[in-house]
């Protein structure tokens, strides 16, 4: 048992696989170089004690008592995966976390799992719990489901507990197994944060998790993961529920083939996959922005740019965009002068490469 500790949990990027994680599909993610860290330290007293560098606030909360803040509302993520922890039969005590992050909130990076990773990781790091790395990511998952309230599927936390330099990750939702897929070293990934923040705690994302669930209901299968094109042709879907369906069947088509295009080089092949996603988004998922539209549209013309789409839930947040890495500065300057041309409003962007996951620094 360690007596302090500093871990690391960095945000997500989703690069194929759209809403295909609660579908029990796959995904093709990466961690990123950003992300949060923790100092934490054991306590005497079974108290939690949350301390947050970004909001400049700190909470003090009785292990017995572990409940939502609605004040504090950023603690909730800590506070929910010691709660989860605790009832799950882990044995802890008190501790101190001293919370620090580099990743932008509302970017759509998964600054959330970030949070809730680095907080088990403290956790098991102070009070050597035996956790192994997919159940550590399940039950920070489950927090976020039913301590914070948003139904999420598990891709931002497994991908951050998974993340691997220059390598994608290969995740499948359905045996809950992941493998990596090796990034070709010439390519790098742009994230370009819209600047109209992600907001998940919106309805959206609930229901369109309840359109799914509904979609795979109708078609007569477990869930979309198991659902063909020609099964959701013959199905008596309203147009709605029929274009949801649609897009998560084509997003986990897209993943394996743009597994094969990594695996033989085709980065262009696997652009023309992320630019497919970003229009099945736009069409069929209606999770997309105008905003988003017209950061997409730039890079699919910039030079440089093998495919560009948004990542992660939608209804805001970020693009990400597959580049050479060698004209990574041109095609920034590019896009963030015509998008602020065309909008009125500035894009901020971050290039990284594919990042290890979570860790103890210290
Ligand atoms: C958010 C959720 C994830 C996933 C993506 C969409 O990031 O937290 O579980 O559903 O949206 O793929």
């Amino acid at each position: 048992m360690s007596d302090t500790i500093t871990t690391f949990a960095p945000g997500r990027v989703e690069i194929l696989g759209n809403h295909t994680d609660y579908n029990l599909g796959f995904v093709l993610s990466a961690a990123i170089h950003l992300g949060v860290t923790i100092e934490a330290s054991r306590l005497s007293k079974d108290i939690l004690e949350i301390s947050s560098e970004t909001n400049q606030r700190s909470i003090s909360i009785e292990l017995s008592n572990l409940r939502p803040l609605t004040e504090d509302a950023w603690a909730n993520y800590p506070i929910g995966v010691i709660k989860v922890l605790l009832a799950a039969g882990f044995r802890l005590g008190g501790m101190r976390l001293d919370v620090s992050s580099d990743l932008p909130l509302g970017a759509g990076l998964s600054s959330s799992a970030a949070l809730e990773v680095a907080t088990v990781m403290a956790a098991k790091a102070l009070f050597d719990l035996e956790i192994a790395r997919m159940p550590l990511a399940q039950l920070c998952q489950k927090a976020e489901n039913e301590f914070v309230g948003v139904h999420s599927g598990l891709l931002d936390q497994a991908s951050s507990v998974f993340g691997k330099y220059h390598e994608l990750i290969l995740l499948d939702f359905l045996n809950v197994t992941v493998e990596t897929v090796s990034l070709p070293a010439n390519a790098s990934l742009l994230l370009l944060n819209s600047g109209v923040p992600h907001e998940l705690t919106g309805g959206e994302y609930n229901e369109r998790r309840k359109q799914c669930m509904l979609a795979a209901k109708s078609i007569g299968v477990a869930s979309l993961r198991d659902a063909a094109l020609a099964q959701l042709e013959s199905a008596h879907l309203d147009e709605v529920t029929r274009r949801r369906a649609l897009h998560i069947i084509g997003e986990n088509d897209r993943v394996l083939q743009g597994v094969q295009a990594l695996r033989s080089n085709r980065l262009q092949r696997f652009g023309e996959l992320m630019l497919a996603s970003h229009f099945s988004s736009q069409v069929n998922f209606e999770n997309s922005t105008s905003y988003l539209d017209i950061l997409v549209e730039l890079a699919r013309k910039t030079p440089g740019v093998f495919g560009s789409r948004l990542t992660g839930g939608g209804f805001g947040g970020s693009t990400v965009s597959l580049i050479e890495s060698v004209c990574a500065d041109e095609i920034v300057q590019r896009i963030s002068r015509d998008y602020h041309r065309m909008t009125g409003a500035n894009c901020s962007p971050i290039l990284t490469e594919p990042s290890e996951g979570a860790r103890i620094l210290a």
